[in-house]
């Protein structure tokens, strides 16, 4: 496999064409392996996954702390290609809770400077707000980015989960390389208002949720539980009868992977692929052998019959149930 690279908007990197979600690795979605998850980190580097994404809440630092232990125990080499995307701005407790988001210029310099401790390293590659800070204007929170870019504490600026005006705001204010969104066959928002507008300004997508945390991975049963500090427990689309009709979606999936010989994972990370040069899947495998078979997904081709019978198959607007909880759903500046 050659691992294909696709670049962040007209200012950002070239990164690999699959970049690596590590948040599951801290705790999201239920139990994790240190060892296996450093083992996953890895084998992507070693297939060529330069883009490695992460968030400085993730376990509250576990996150960025594993990353730092693969990175250590990585060859120079590999070492050397891996670029960091960290987000910042979410207020948590100990016990996971969650209190908001502050994007305010002091807290900004703040959590990069407990990020670059944590990281190891002297600079991190793409830094973003988690969220949009309602109580703070854009134009300061990406500022304060902006002037850590001067000192060379960050080399470039992303956005996640904005809307357009937003986007716009920030771009006007520095070069913005990439937004993190959610974007995957049976979430399709951002094609309404949002890719355009990245397209109009020259923002690449990272985009997350590609198998949406598992659910058209074709990995999951009827009936699956989950324990409760799992995101999927409390994801409206994991819920009774919402889980039943997206399973079905995920069986029409199943039957054109098998007739071209691939699984329901590849098809639907192999649809996002197909969706522009300028969107990079990454995929939040937990294990090599998840990893390995997101990796297949580049392997894939889809025609233009293929994706036709595909969108077919899981229709825009498919899914039953929204992609956050309302709570977390009202933190979203892109679903205004
Ligand atoms: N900007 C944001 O707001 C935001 C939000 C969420 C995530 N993210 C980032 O995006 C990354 C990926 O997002 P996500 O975790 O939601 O992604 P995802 O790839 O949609 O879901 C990941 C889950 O799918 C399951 N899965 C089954 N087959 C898989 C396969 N072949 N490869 C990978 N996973 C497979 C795994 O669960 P099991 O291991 O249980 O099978 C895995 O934990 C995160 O790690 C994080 O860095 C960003």
């Amino acid at each position: 496999m050659t691992m294909h690279t696709r670049t962040l908007g007209t200012t950002g990197p070239q990164v690999s064409a699959l970049g690596l979600g590590c948040m599951g690795m801290s705790g999201m979605y239920g139990e994790t392996d240190r060892a296996e998850s450093v083992a996953t980190i890895h084998a992507a580097l070693e297939a060529g996954v330069t883009l490695l994404d992460t968030g400085d809440f993730y376990g509250m630092g576990h996150n960025e702390l594993l990353i730092n232990e693969a990175l250590r125990t990585a060859p120079a080499a590999l070492r050397e290609n891996a670029l960091l995307s960290v987000k910042f701005g979410a207020q948590r407790g100990p016990g996971g809770e969650w209190y908001g988001f502050d994007g305010s210029p002091a807290a900004v310099k703040t959590f990069a400077a407990y990020s670059l401790q944590r990281l190891g390293v002297d600079h991190i590659d793409v830094y973003r707000p988690a969220r949009l800070d309602p109580d703070v204007p854009i134009e300061e929170t990406v500022g304060a980015i902006a002037e850590l870019v001067e000192k060379g504490y960050v080399r470039h600026i992303g956005l996640s989960e904005v809307g357009a005006d937003t986007i716009r705001r920030a771009a006007a204010t520095a070069p913005i390389a990439d937004l993190q969104i959610e974007y995957a066959l049976i979430s399709r928002g951002p094609e309404r208002e949002i890719l355009p507008t990245l397209r109009e300004l020259g923002i690449a997508v990272t985009a997350y949720g590609v198998l949406s945390r598992g659910l058209i991975s074709g990995h999951v049963a009827p009936g699956q539980e989950y324990a409760a500090n799992d995101f999927r427990a409390h994801s409206p689309r994991f819920q009774g009868d919402n889980l039943q009709h997206n399973l079905t979606l995920v069986e029409s999936l199943r039957k054109i992977a098998e007739q071209k010989g691939v699984s329901v994972a590849q098809i639907a990370i192999a649809w996002v692929l197909s969706r522009g040069e300028d969107i990079v899947p990454l995929v939040g495998a937990r294990t090599r052998e998840r990893l390995g078979e997101a990796l297949g997904a580049l392997d894939v081709t889809l025609d233009a019959a293929d994706l036709a019978t595909v969108e077919a198959a899981v229709p825009a607007d498919a899914a039953a149930g929204e992609r956050y909880a309302p709570a977390q759903m009202a933190m979203l500046d892109s679903e205004r």
